[in-house]
């Protein structure tokens, strides 16, 4: 076989088309179907943002409301989820490895076409499956999801069985339409490749889930926020960060495979904290936080000077979900509970005009060899 060029990760390769959002890493920009995340943050519930990513354009009222209504019929999971969830919760898996199970459970009685149907089913149940864990690990039983309460209210209500505070569900409102759709990242492609060989979208998902998992990916806001915390007691944030850097770690938080940038959903996210910490005790933690990033960007700037490494999504996701009193270890789940409805959206538009996902490799191994028999070796 010929040789080819090999792109590490991908990086720079377009592999599909999309309608559904567009970053221009040179400027900065995020554009979700059409809308700038600025704006879309501003003024959209969830629901409409996964009505613009399944639809292609804005509802109307009525489309809402009958949307609204079909996603909030559909939150309650089966027994054998709830046994699953439960059966994890006392091993003590982790919140991700325990949503990977449940969505993989939700399955039982649900055909696995590849439909805006299964796609609506699975944006339903996410945060269901997320909150019940989080009860049963907390040796609590789990809170039935309302359907008077829009999709981003029900969460918070279903993770502390508490009438959610306005203001809370506005800031958990606006993260998860920020983060909800972002071109080809590593779980979305994966979402995209399971279904492009025809399988179904719980598998995407599951799928997808591991992928968001790790530390590179959504797995950055808890050790952002461990970070911040540490820097908060101590007072220091260049001691730590210098530290950090000259024993070659990374800066969770930092650095993005396409943005030359500050991430624009950071300045989101961030304007969205601001919001909710104005008159509060936080208001100190928030001035840890800003510190922060001004002396990590000072030394990564000294550290790497031919990268580009600034502040992306994770670092005010973690201050964002921290100030809402979403706990630390939700964070990776909360962001698949916004993420499903990218994750969905993408696969219902390479189903739609399908070709099997499969990259080539460049062959770097052994050749020319002869098989030595066992008793020689
Ligand atoms: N802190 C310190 N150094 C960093 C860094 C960070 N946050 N991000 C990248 N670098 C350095 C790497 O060590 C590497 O140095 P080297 O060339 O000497 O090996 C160089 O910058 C390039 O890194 P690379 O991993 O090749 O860049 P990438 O585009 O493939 O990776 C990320 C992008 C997001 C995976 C990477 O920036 C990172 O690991 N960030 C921290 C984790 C994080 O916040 N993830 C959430 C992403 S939204």
């Amino acid at each position: 076989m010929s040789l080819q060029e090999v792109r590490p990760g991908l990086e720079g390769v377009a592999v599909a088309e999309t309608r559904l959002s567009n970053i221009d890493g040179d400027a900065g920009e995020l554009v979700i179907a059409g809308f700038p995340v600025e704006e879309l943050a501003a003024n959209a519930t969830y629901e409409e943002s996964v009505f613009l990513l399944f639809e292609g354009r804005l509802p109307t009222e009525t489309e809402l409301s009958s949307f609204q209504s079909t996603l909030a019929a559909q939150r309650t999971l089966s027994d054998p989820v709830h046994t699953v969830l439960k059966d994890a919760a006392n091993e003590g898996v982790t919140v991700m490895d325990a949503l990977r199970m449940g969505i993989a459970v939700a399955t039982i009685g649900h055909d696995l076409t590849v439909s805006k149907a299964q796609a609506k089913r699975l944006v339903s149940v996410v945060p269901t499956i997320v909150a019940a864990y989080w009860r049963y690990r907390m040796g609590k039983a789990a809170v039935a999801p309302r359907e008077d309460l829009g999709h981003t209210a029900n969460y918070l209500y279903m993770l502390s069985g508490e009438e959610p505070d306005p203001a809370a569900v506005r800031a958990l409102e606006t993260y998860l339409t920020t983060v909800i759709d972002h071109g080809l990242n590593a779980s979305t492609f994966v979402a995209r490749a399971i279904v492009s060989t025809e399988s179904d979208l719980f598998s995407a998902v599951t799928g997808a889930v591991g992928s968001l998992t790790g530390p590179l990916h959504g797995g950055a806001p808890g050790p952002v926020l461990d970070m911040l915390q540490q820097v908060h007691e101590t007072g220091d944030p260049a001691a730590f960060i210098s530290e950090r850097l000259a024993a070659d770690e990374r800066l969770m938080g930092f650095g993005h495979r396409v943005y030359q940038t500050r991430d624009p959903r950071a300045a989101v996210l961030e304007r969205a904290t601001r919001r909710l910490t104005s008159d509060d005790d936080d208001s100190t933690f928030f001035n840890t936080v800003e510190r922060f990033e001004d002396v990590a960007l000072r030394e990564l700037a000294e550290h790497k000077p031919d990268r580009a490494l600034k502040t992306n999504v994770e670092f005010y996701t973690a201050v964002l979900l921290h100030t809402i009193g979403i706990p630390r270890v939700l964070f990776t789940a909360t962001f698949a509970v916004s993420r499903v409805g990218g994750w969905t959206a993408h696969c219902l538009e390479q189903h739609d005009a399908n070709k099997i996902i499969r990259p080539a490799s460049q062959y770097v191994g052994a050749t020319d060899r002869t098989w030595t028999p066992i008793s020689e070796r």
